[in-house]
């Protein structure tokens, strides 16, 4: 029989405010050719953990402590990604680089979300607020959202959405946080996640 749904691991580290767009936007049948299947943490203690499990997505903690160190700890990914039949990954907020091995294994099957419009304010050290500090620093009027495929690089993947959200007067770097998280990041990247997920289901991508 041929696949209706493709299946989806959500790789996080905190908060997983991306993690609930996604469950909510798959709630109202926005994500439809992928499913939820399994969330990922390397932090035994992230808030993304709690929104999962209470959305009946199964859930694990794999990091380099538990494994003892990051070749270990992609090795037990790989190994539970393919026990679970995963065919799209999805890091929201995850807090580690992957390694060049892991993400050529999974070219074209690994999906970022970053808080600005790449190539602005991107790359090794730019994260969380750092990248709102350094567009309020620049004096950008205009910042925004990315989603874009994983590779080697660090936020150097080729970029499949983008959404603009305006800088205003006075703002800090977590009101400017809060404005991309609401205005581009929670809209974008369920987006593309359909997007890529319809695209693997028919064999395009
Ligand atoms: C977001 O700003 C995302 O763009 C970045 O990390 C943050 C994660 O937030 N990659 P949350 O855990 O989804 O709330």
């Amino acid at each position: 029989m041929e696949k209706k749904q493709i299946k989806i691991a959500v790789f996080v580290s905190g908060g997983g405010t991306n993690l609930q767009a996604l469950i909510d936007a798959e709630k109202r049948g926005e994500i439809k050719s992928g499913k939820l299947s399994l969330v990922i943490s390397n932090n035994p203690s992230a808030d993304a953990l709690t929104r999962a499990s209470e959305n009946g997505i199964k859930t694990l903690v794999i990091s380099k402590k538990t494994e003892g160190s990051k070749e270990a700890m992609e090795e037990a990914m790989v190994r539970t990604l393919t026990e679970n039949g995963i065919d799209l990954i999805v890091l929201a907020g995850f807090m580690c680089i992957l390694s060049a091995d892991f993400t050529r294994r999974y070219d074209k099957r690994i999906l970022n979300i970053h808080p600005s419009l790449i190539p602005s304010f991107c790359g090794e050290g730019f994260y969380g607020l750092h990248v709102h500090e350094a567009a309020l620093q620049k004096g950008v009027k205009v910042t925004g959202a990315t989603v874009h495929y994983v590779n080697e690089v660090p936020d150097g993947g080729e970029i499949i959405l983008q959404k603009a959200v305006n800088v205003e007067e006075g703002d800090t770097p977590e009101i400017l946080q809060k404005r991309v998280m609401e205005q581009a990041e929670w809209i974008i990247l369920p987006a593309a996640a359909e997007l890529v997920s319809k695209k693997i289901l028919e064999g395009k991508a």
